[in-house]
């Protein structure tokens, strides 16, 4: 068991709604960065202090071309993120919206554009519906906390980057800052940590304890890979970064490039682990086939999977065949497209006792589990770590009379929402969704 635990409750002197909401996000606990984000910022910011994102289009075609297709664009779009908010919304009468557009809408969270309780999409203003935007991420000068979004952004006329002799032009003033290079940078939008100091999502944390000595890379090394052009039309020949910032997640709505991120995604996916299997090459009717899987994180510069690991579903899936049936299997899904375990809608008839499934689960205080992040007060996590290597054994029993020779075919499958969620959060309509094989292979053993 992988626990991470909270705080014991008592020792909080928070507000009675933040402590049961688990909302109040703090700091990280270096201490060198100790001061906690707000839940929304009392700023004197309004939204036209931030430019959208079409006024950068012009100008940066390639940079908002691979923008507009990436999770950073989806972030306020999300149909996923919406539903679990409106369930904390009506749930807790609201009290929950600020903290959960700290990170998905910057500019909402800096200017209050959006209003607590339901809202009409349509009716926000650009720079909010855009999420995670050009003018949020170009306009941030320092970082105050490593959690929680807790950034110093000055929206104006300067925009900073990593090119140090920008070439002059007439919409804005360029700026270089070495902040956009390292890894804290994403870090603190990418890290959550609870009001109970559960680390919730934790991609930095687990960047920083020890992804960077296994892989020797930085964020945007992975997520934002060079290439050679120019960063606007006839401008000099610059290093420039991919913007479509691809991880291991996909739009469940018509969304740009979506055929391309699909690619994207899988061939990160493909890369993120090594994996490795022994399986004897005879055996006997009647004996057992001994399997070994191990995977092996010497690829990716944090666990995997990472980011909201409770509902990202990492699996192995075995199929065994003999001359002539399927004689064993595991990871194969139920008439609803879930695994075989305690969440599938048949658990009581249908349970796979050999799933490896690397899904985090959350526990609330009173050790129940739950699907509400919010609730959360410690995390089952299996997620492999970086530079850890995960055996997972079978015994795969032959029946006495299998007629051989056995084939075995092994998957490592990956889909970033199971489809129990997605109906726990209302949203059928958005399944199936994708699965991608991360690694397979095949095999034959002989019947002696
Ligand atoms: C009128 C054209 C124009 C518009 C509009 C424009 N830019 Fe630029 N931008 C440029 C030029 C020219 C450069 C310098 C490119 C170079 O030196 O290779 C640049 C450079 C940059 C840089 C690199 C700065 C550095 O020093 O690393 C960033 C970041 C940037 N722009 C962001 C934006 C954002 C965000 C927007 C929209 C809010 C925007 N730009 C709108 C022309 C424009
Ligand atoms: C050595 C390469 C590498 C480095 C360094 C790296 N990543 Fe990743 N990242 C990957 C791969 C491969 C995946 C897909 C597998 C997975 O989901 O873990 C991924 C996935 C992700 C995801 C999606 C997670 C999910 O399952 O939904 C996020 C978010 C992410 N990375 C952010 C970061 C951040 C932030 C940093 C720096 C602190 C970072 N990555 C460093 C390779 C890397
Ligand atoms: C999630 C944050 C993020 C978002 C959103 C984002 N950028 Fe960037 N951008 C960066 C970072 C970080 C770099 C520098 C990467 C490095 O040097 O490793 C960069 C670099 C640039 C550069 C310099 C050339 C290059 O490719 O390095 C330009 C120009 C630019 N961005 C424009 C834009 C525009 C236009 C948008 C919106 C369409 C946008 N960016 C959205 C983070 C972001
Ligand atoms: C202002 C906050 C913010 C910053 C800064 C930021 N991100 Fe993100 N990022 C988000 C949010 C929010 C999402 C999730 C949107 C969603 O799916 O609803 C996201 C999504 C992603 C994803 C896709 C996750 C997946 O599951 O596939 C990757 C990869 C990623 N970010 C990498 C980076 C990297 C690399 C940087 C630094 C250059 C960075 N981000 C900076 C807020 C941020
Ligand atoms: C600390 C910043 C932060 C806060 C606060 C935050 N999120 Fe997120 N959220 C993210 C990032 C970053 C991701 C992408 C994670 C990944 O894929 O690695 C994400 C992903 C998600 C996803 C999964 C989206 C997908 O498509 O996979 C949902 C749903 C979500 N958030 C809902 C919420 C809700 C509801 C709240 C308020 C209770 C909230 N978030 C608060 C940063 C944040």
């Amino acid at each position: 068991m992988r626990l991470v635990r909270g705080l014991p409750a008592a020792t909080f002197r928070l507000s009675p709604l933040l402590i049961l909401l688990g909302l109040s996000l703090s700091g990280c606990g270096n201490d060198s960065i100790t001061d906690s984000p707000p839940i929304a910022q009392d700023t004197a910011l309004t939204v036209d202090d931030f430019e959208t994102a079409t006024s950068c289009q012009t100008c940066h075609p390639v940079h908002f071309e691979q923008w507009s297709g990436s999770m950073h664009a989806y972030a306020l779009k999300d149909p996923t993120f919406a539903a679990l908010r409106e369930i904390g919304q009506s749930l807790y009468i609201n009290a929950l919206d600020g903290a959960c557009i700290q990170c998905h809408s910057v500019v909402a969270r800096e200017t209050g554009a959006m209003p607590w309780g339901p809202f009409d999409y349509d009716a926000l203003p650009p720079q909010v519906q855009e999420g995670v935007g050009c003018d949020v991420c170009h306009v941030v000068s320092g970082i105050r906390s490593l959690s929680g979004a807790d950034m110093i952004f000055s929206p104006g006329e300067t925009k900073f980057g990593t090119i140090a002799d920008p070439v002059p032009n007439s919409a804005h003033k360029s700026e270089f800052n070495s902040l956009y290079s390292s890894s804290e940078y994403c870090g603190s939008c990418h890290d959550l940590v609870t009001g109970d100091g559960l680390q919730l999502e934790a991609v930095f944390r687990e960047w920083r304890a020890g992804g960077f000595a296994v892989t020797g890379k930085t964020c945007n090394d992975c997520h934002m890979p060079d290439s050679l052009g120019s960063a606007v039309p006839g401008g000099p020949e610059r290093t420039l970064h991919d913007h479509s910032m691809v991880g291991a997640d996909l739009a469940l709505i018509p969304f740009p490039n979506r055929p391309e991120q699909l690619q994207k995604v899988t061939d990160m996916l493909r890369s993120a682990l090594t994996v490795e299997w022994d399986l004897p090459p005879t055996v006997s009717a009647g004996d057992t086939v001994d399997l070994q899987v191990r995977l092996i994180n010497d690829l990716t510069g944090h666990n995997v999977p990472t980011g909201v690991p409770f509902i990202r579903q990492m699996w192995i899936a075995i199929e065994v065949f003999d001359d002539n049936s399927l004689i064993y299997t595991t990871g194969e899904l139920d008439a609803n497209g879930d695994l075989k375990d305690e969440n599938s809608a048949f658990a009581e008839s249908e349970i796979d006792e050999d799933l490896f499934n690397a899904q985090a689960t959350m526990f609330r205080a009173d050790s129940v589990k739950t699907g509400l992040t919010w609730e959360a007060r410690y995390l089952d996590n299996p997620s492999i770590v970086a530079g850890e290597t995960r055996p997972v054994d079978y015994r795969i029993p032959v029946p006495p009379g299998a007629a051989g020779p056995l084939r075995v075919e092994v998957r490592l499958r990956f889909r970033s929402f199971p489809p129990y969620v997605i109906r726990a959060l209302g949203q059928d309509a958005l399944l199936p969704i994708d699965i991608i094989d991360m690694w397979e292979d095949d095999r034959t053993v002989a019947i002696l």
